[in-house]
């Protein structure tokens, strides 16, 4: 199968109610938490569509500019929340040319790593075949959920972290 041809956007206000529709979050808003970040200026909310489609998101991440927060990371900026969806889309080279992509966005802004924290084999084996190294670092990836009823489920995953080199520093052979 060719691959997608895909088209990366950042994330606008008027992007949040088609989103939710699209990937419902509930409570958790994650959406909208995405795109404050983005605001505030420390990470860029990313949204996939296909060329041939632009009006349907086929997938999203965010990448936050100022890494992974837990200090067993180094420091570099993080691919964060990776989805292709709906499920149907998946295993068809649409993660793949948005890893592309992000690493771009990464490069554009003089950035000479990329790193991502995996939690699963299935997308592990993806990030190995796109030049993503296991660092061997473990750590713990936190996160916090909002039910129907409004209480909070606070999450702790062991995550391996994953980095990959874009570009050569300057000067080196
Ligand atoms: C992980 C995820 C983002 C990958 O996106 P994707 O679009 O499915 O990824 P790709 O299609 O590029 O690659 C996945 C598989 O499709 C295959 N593939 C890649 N390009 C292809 C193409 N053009 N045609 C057919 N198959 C293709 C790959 O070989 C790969 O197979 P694998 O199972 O051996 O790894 C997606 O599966 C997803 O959203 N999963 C749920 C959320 C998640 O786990 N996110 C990761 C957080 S770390």
């Amino acid at each position: 199968m060719p691959a997608p041809d895909i088209l990366l956007r950042p994330c606008a206000a008027g992007d949040l109610e088609p989103l939710e529709c699209w990937a419902a979050t509930g409570n958790s808003r994650t959406h909208e938490q995405r795109f404050a970040r983005q605001l505030a200026g420390t990470s860029t909310y990313f949204l996939a569509t296909l060329r041939e489609g632009p009006d349907a998101f086929v997938g999203s991440a965010e990448i936050r500019w100022d890494g992974c927060l837990d200090e067993a990371v180094p420091r570099c900026p993080e691919i964060n929340g990776l989805q292709v969806w709906p499920e149907e889309l998946q295993s068809r080279g649409i993660g793949t040319a948005m890893l592309d992509l992000l690493e771009q966005k990464a490069r554009e802004r003089g950035h000479q790593m990329l790193g991502l924290g995996v939690t699963e084999d299935g997308p592990k084996r993806l990030y190995l075949r796109r030049g993503y190294e296991d660092t061997g670092i473990d750590y713990v990836d936190r996160y916090t959920w909002i039910d129907e009823h409004l209480i909070e489920h606070h999450v702790a995953d062991p995550a391996r972290w994953m980095a990959k080199r874009l570009r050569t520093p300057a000067g080196a052979p």
